[in-house]
């Protein structure tokens, strides 16, 4: 017998009432807008439609070059609150940029919600004299993140870089050795700016100048490399945000050797191929000099952050 009279406890249809369903093509519009801002992208009518703002950044990644600085900001960029800045700005440690203004400044970041925060990496910045004094005038409380890696693996990821950039131009360079290693007093060469980049406490001392420590995360460069979520999670809870990146978020890709970003089912990708070099073979007396040279270096650059490192 069919039960004409009896309703559904809970008829679906009576769950929402009629003006309060969301179309499916909002609900794709909304996801959209979230990807494009993600992408750094946002078009006339989703700056309209979402009262759209370019704010300055809440945080920087001020450095180390080739630290992982670009790893780093692509992957905090698949937290929904943050938007990533996709260029290097290069504002505070470019006079003729600096000049421009703050107005200019702003012009150069994404569109973002809001709530949502900005976050540029520049990497010259932490090297660059001029720089903290600078930023400390935009905003004295704004957050710095600064990623580093083994001083003397950063030197020569840093040589391989501008080793390709003259190879591309068929031009011959140097070999690390004789560039790290001063060939009168067979020192390490401390002109050499690859040599100079590692020694990070002579210049985060510049910044404490201006910035108390408190304000500074340090982001282990090569643990992002090999198990990246952990170190993310601590860049979530410096910068006061609710824990959102997760293992799906990142996976292993064997053929690049590196995680990749993975945002949603359909958007998945990998950093450029100019991440990740193979770099040269050093001769080992020359990895143990430079090693060693560095070692006092990283102490103190320790006692004063409160991270340590397996460094030799
Ligand atoms: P190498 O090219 O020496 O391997 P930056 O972005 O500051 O220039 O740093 C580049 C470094 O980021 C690369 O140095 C690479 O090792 C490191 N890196 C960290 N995570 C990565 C990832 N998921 N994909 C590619 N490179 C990554």
């Amino acid at each position: 017998m069919r039960n004409r009279g009896l309703q559904p406890i809970c008829p679906i249809e009576s769950r929402f009432h009629p003006s309060e369903q969301i179309p499916l093509r909002t609900l794709q519009f909304k996801r959209g807008l979230l990807h494009e801002l993600r992408k750094g992208n946002a078009t006339k009518e989703q700056i309209r439609l979402h009262n759209l703002v370019q704010q300055l950044p809440r945080a920087i990644i001020i450095g180390v070059r080739k630290g992982g600085t670009r790893a780093l900001l692509e992957m905090l960029n698949l937290h929904p609150a943050v938007v990533k800045a996709s260029q290097e700005i290069h504002f505070f440690d470019n006079d003729k940029n600096y000049a421009r203004g703050i107005d200019w400044y702003r012009g150069k970041m994404p569109f973002s919600l809001p709530h949502q925060i900005t976050i540029e990496k520049s990497p010259a910045y932490f090297i660059t004299e001029e720089v903290p004094e600078r930023i400390f005038k935009m905003n004295s409380s704004i957050k710095l993140l600064i990623i580093v890696r083994e001083p003397t693996t950063r030197a020569v990821s840093d040589y391989t870089q501008v080793l390709e950039g003259k190879e591309r131009k068929n031009k011959t360079y140097h070999k690390f050795e004789n560039l790290a290693i001063d060939a009168n007093t067979c020192e390490v060469n401390t002109k050499y700016k690859a040599v100079r980049t590692s020694i990070y406490t002579k210049h985060l001392e510049r910044w404490l100048k201006y910035f108390p420590v408190e304000q500074f995360h340090i982001v282990d460069g090569d643990r992002l490399i090999t198990d990246p979520l952990p170190e993310l999670q601590l860049v979530e809870r410096f910068l006061n945000l609710p824990s959102r990146i997760s293992q799906y978020n990142l996976y292993f890709n064997a053929t690049r050797g590196f995680y990749c970003l993975r945002f949603n089912i359909v958007f998945n990708k990998c950093l450029a191929g100019s991440k990740g070099r193979i770099h040269p073979e050093v001769d080992p007396s020359v990895v143990t000099k430079l090693q060693k040279f560095f070692h006092p270096f990283n102490q103190k650059f320790y006692q004063i952050t409160g991270r340590t490192f397996n460094w030799p």
